[in-house]
Parts: structure tokens; sequence; C-alpha cells
């Protein structure tokens, strides 16, 4: 076990890094310590921004840096490979966007390479950590569902945001590769990992012909040697904004899941399940399972913020006076 927070470094410092930035700020043991990005300029002002020690413009620096001991990348995907051969080589654990990279020579590389140097090749897929899919995941676990039949899973918005997404020499694929990628690990988590037998796609670049030789259009069927069927549907030209949602079929019920939409996930079980929501009461039938209960009631939220007010000699929020001010109000009703 380290003794130390976990030094971070970060390579990119646009969209997805500022993703990572934020979201290692609630890490505890984790420190970003550095930001390196290859445009002039870029990598000081993430730095400023998010309170960045160390930023570079070349990969030599970061790497040489002793203290960090993680590097995310966040860097276009034609350059996943080559980043993370020198991270290992440099002794680096390492955290790559996906998808992973460009094509399977380049994979079974990067795999060896962290290998053979001892580093960690961790992949981040957030689906997996999405708290309503996590939520999704336990209810199939616990047989609420029954047996699995059918996953569905799916992300849709109107394009991406660069230039390096929609050429296919540095992204390696269309949407099937920038968002289907999403779905069949969701696919294979979901479904415990069992071997897939075949894929089926039908791709198509209906919208987007002027900016892109890939698809921005796929939909992906799998069939897993279990007998689950897995369907994906990914786009690039749905206008209004992201969406991300999922179904599981199975012989005893069916759960239908959206992430940005609603707080529950929409579920039929034909034995109900374990816990669905407080004072939920007969879950036999439709019901609307909560995840992250308590984060979604806001009870963390509240003891940060009083822990900080502790620790920080900050004034409450709410305080014993509002409390006074409610009981003023109730007695006088
Ligand atoms: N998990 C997710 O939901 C999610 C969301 C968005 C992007 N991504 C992935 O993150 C990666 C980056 O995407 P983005 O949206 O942040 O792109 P972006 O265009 O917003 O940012 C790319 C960054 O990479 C830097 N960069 C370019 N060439 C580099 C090089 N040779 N070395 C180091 N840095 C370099 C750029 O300067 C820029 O800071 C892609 O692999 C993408 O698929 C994942």
């Amino acid at each position: 076990m380290m003794d130390k927070k976990v030094g971070v470094g970060l390579i990119g410092s646009q969209f997805v890094s500022s993703i990572h930035a934020d979201a290692l700020k609630w890490v505890h043991d984790a420190e970003v310590l550095a930001v390196m990005s290859p445009s002039a300029g870029h990598a000081e002002a993430f730095a400023k921004a998010h309170g960045i020690p160390h930023h570079f413009d070349a990969l030599d620096g970061i790497l040489a840096m002793p203290e960090i001991d993680m590097l995310v990348i966040g860097a276009p995907n034609h350059v996943h490979c080559e980043i993370t051969l020198a991270a290992a080589k440099a002794g680096k654990h390492i955290v790559v966007e996906k998808p992973l990279c460009l094509n399977m020579a380049e994979a079974d590389l990067m795999i060896d390479a962290c290998r053979k140097a001892g580093v960690k090749l961790m992949y981040a897929e957030e689906l997996c950590f999405t708290p309503k899919y996590v939520r999704l995941k336990g209810l199939l676990d616990e047989g609420a569902l029954g047996r699995p039949v059918l996953l569905k899973q799916s992300e849709k918005h109107d394009g991406p945001h660069s230039a390096h997404f929609w050429d296919v020499e540095r992204s390696g694929g269309g949407v099937a590769m920038d968002m289907g990628c999403h779905a069949v690990q969701f696919f294979r988590w979901m479904n415990g990992n069992n071997p897939i037998k075949s894929v089926y796609a039908q791709l198509s670049t209906d919208v987007h012909k002027d900016k892109t030789k890939g698809d921005d259009n796929a939909i992906i069927i799998l069939e897993f040697e279990n007998g689950v069927t897995a369907m994906a549907e990914e786009s690039w030209s749905k206008p209004g904004g992201m969406d991300d949602r999922a179904e599981v079929h199975g012989t005893e019920g069916l759960a239908y899941a959206d992430v940005l939409q609603g707080n529950s996930i929409q579920t039929y079980s034909k034995k109900g399940v374990g816990y669905a929501v407080e004072k939920a009461g007969n879950t036999v039938g439709w019901s609307y399972t909560m995840y992250e209960e308590n984060w979604n009631y806001g009870f963390p939220q509240e003891f940060e913020h009083f822990v900080d007010c502790v620790k920080n000699d900050r004034e409450p929020m709410v305080s014993g006076e509002d409390g006074r001010a409610v009981l003023e109000v109730i007695f006088a009703a």
C-alpha cells in the first residue's frame, strides 16, 4: 500500500480532461500534480484553472516527475498507444480513455508493455460506475429480473466537438467506435464477461457525409454464448442533447434506465425486488427503483458541508436559527 496520495498527471487539457480534473477533486487519495498538452498555452491555462502545480507541453517533462504515479490519457485516440508505451517505460500506471486505441495490434502492444513494466493499464469505461447502471446491474444480479434475455444500451447526440473524432485516421472509426465501445463494455459487464459468439452491425453515414468518412449511425447486435442478445444503438445525428439509456429484459421482469432523465429505474418484476425505494411496500409488478438514494436525497453532501464548517470555521448554510424559524411557523400552523 502507498503511504502517500497517488500523484496523478493528466494528458490533455480540453473536454474529457476537464471532467478528469473535476472528478479527481472528489478522490481523497489522489493529488493532481501536473498536466501536459502540446497546444501552446493550453496546459498552462488548464493548470491555472484547476490549481494544478505543474504544466508541460511535451511528454518528457511529465514522465520525468518521480512524484507522478499514474497518468490519465485524455488525448485523441491515435496517440493513446504511443503515450501508453512511453508512460509504461517510465514506470507510470495508466488510465486510458475509451476507445483503448486504434486497432488490435496497438491494444496488444499496450497490454504487453504494461505487463512487462509491471504497471496497471486501466480502461476508463465510466458506464461501469454510472450510479444508475450500477443499480441496474444490482437488480439483474439479485435475480429480480430473472435470467437476462436481451440487453440494450444506446448513446446519442448530434456529433462530437473536435476535428479528430471526425477523422477516421485519428479516431479509428465513426460512432460505432466512439460510442459503440461504451455499449460493448456495458454488455460485457452486465453479462458477467460471458464470451461473445457473433457480432452483426448496420453502419451508415446519414447526416455528416461532409465531415467524415466514418459512420454517424450504428446498430450493433451481439450474441453471447449464454444465449443473451445485446443491441446497441449509437447516433451522431440526434439533435437536442445527450441521450444515454439502457434496458434489461429478463425471464422474470424488465428494467428501463435513463441516465439523464428521472431519478429511478422503471422496473417490472414478477417476484419483486429486494428494495426499491423508501416505503415502497410491495414491489411485485411495476416499481420505481432508486439508485444512490442517500446521495439523491443529499445526505452525503449535507455532511460534507457540516464537516467543512467545523474544519474550516465556516458558517453553516442551515443553522439553529433556521431550525427555530421553522418551528415558529409550525406552531403557528
Ligand atoms: N469517457 C467518455 O465519455 C469520453 C468523453 C469524451 C472523450 N473521451 C475520450 O477522451 C479522449 C479525448 O477526447 P476529448 O473529448 O477530450 O478531446 P478534445 O479535443 O476536447 O481534447 C483533446 C486533448 O488532447 C490533446 N492532445 C492532442 N494531441 C496530443 C498528443 N499528441 N499528446 C498529448 N495530448 C494531445 C489536445 O491538446 C487536447 O487538450 C478521446 O479518446 C475520447 O474518445 C471519452
